[in-house]
């Protein structure tokens, strides 16, 4: 099964590191022009270079997505440069702890604002474009299973992955008569700069190790690479797919089958 983007564009927010890199280095192998996003340019522009090295067409734009100006001038300079959009892919975040009754509100809401808030400025911004066109799209969400299961002092991030996957489900009601499919990937731990944590990676510390790994909390007993994220997000992402529409696919190893 080969999944061919060739005359599509894809765009995908906060890909200049971990799965947001791996997806949008796939679906430039599979033939699609790519718009890597992020906050630093120097970052975001050197993961174009390295898209670009594998001989496809890609541009990096530098914006802060949780902003709706950065959201559309994300959208606009991908329509500038590629005539068009096919494929949004909302992955951009940041991971934080802060306690919900001690921590100030503006950082808390801070992570709202780049969690949630991000999709729905580019989901808008890209879907106008999209029904436009008149030639469907595919929009995917990358939640977290932080969406159905809260950590202590995560409340934020439990919240604004839980309302992304219900902003899945929304627009797939309300894009779905345009022909553009909106999905989520929900993963569980992925080896990625996110899981670096007061300067500690938590997928090396003893918590992470005893329970997830030892006893086999996590039933294949380890982490998953990025690679193994963006396989689900751009099959849901491609023409393939053309009838899975509102889901939330979890990829967590097995994590969140029993207790
Ligand atoms: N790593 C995990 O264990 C894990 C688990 C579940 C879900 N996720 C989700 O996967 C997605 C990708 O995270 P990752 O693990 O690859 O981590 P990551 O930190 O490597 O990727 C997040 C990217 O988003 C970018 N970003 C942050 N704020 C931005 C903004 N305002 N505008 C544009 N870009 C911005 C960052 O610069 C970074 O490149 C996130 O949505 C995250 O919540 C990660």
């Amino acid at each position: 099964m080969n999944i061919d983007f060739t005359g599509q564009v894809a765009v995908v927010t906060g890909s200049g590191t971990g799965i947001g890199y791996a997806a949008a280095e796939l679906f430039a192998r599979c033939g699609a022009a790519v718009v890597v996003n992020g906050r630093r340019p120097q970052v975001t522009q050197e993961a174009a270079d390295k898209i670009a090295a594998l001989g496809a067409k890609v541009i990096a734009v530098a914006a802060d997505v949780s902003t709706i100006e950065g959201a559309g001038r994300l959208i606009d300079e991908t329509v500038k440069a590629f005539g068009g959009i096919d494929v949004l892919v909302n992955n951009a975040a940041i991971f934080a702890t802060a306690d919900f009754v001690e921590s100030p509100y503006h950082e808390w809401r801070r992570v709202l604002d780049v969690n949630l808030d991000s999709a729905i400025h580019c989901s808008r911004a890209a879907a106008r474009v999209m029904i436009a066109q008149g030639r469907g799209g595919r929009i995917v969400n990358v939640s977290s299973i932080h969406s159905y299961r809260a950590e202590r002092g995560a409340s934020h991030y439990d919240l604004a992955k839980g309302a992304m996957d219900q902003l899945t489900r929304a627009l797939a009601l309300e894009l779905g008569p345009h022909n553009i499919l909106v999905n989520s990937v929900a993963p569980g731990f992925v080896d990625t700069p996110m899981s670096i944590v007061n300067g500690k990676n938590e997928l090396e510390s003893e918590w992470f190790i005893t329970n997830y790994v030892q006893q086999r909390r996590i039933p294949l007993a380890r982490a998953s690479q990025p690679a193994e994220i963006a396989q689900p997000i751009v099959w849901l992402a491609s023409r393939l797919n053309t009838y899975v529409n509102g889901h939330v696919l979890v990829a967590d190893g097995g994590l969140s089958v029993t207790f």
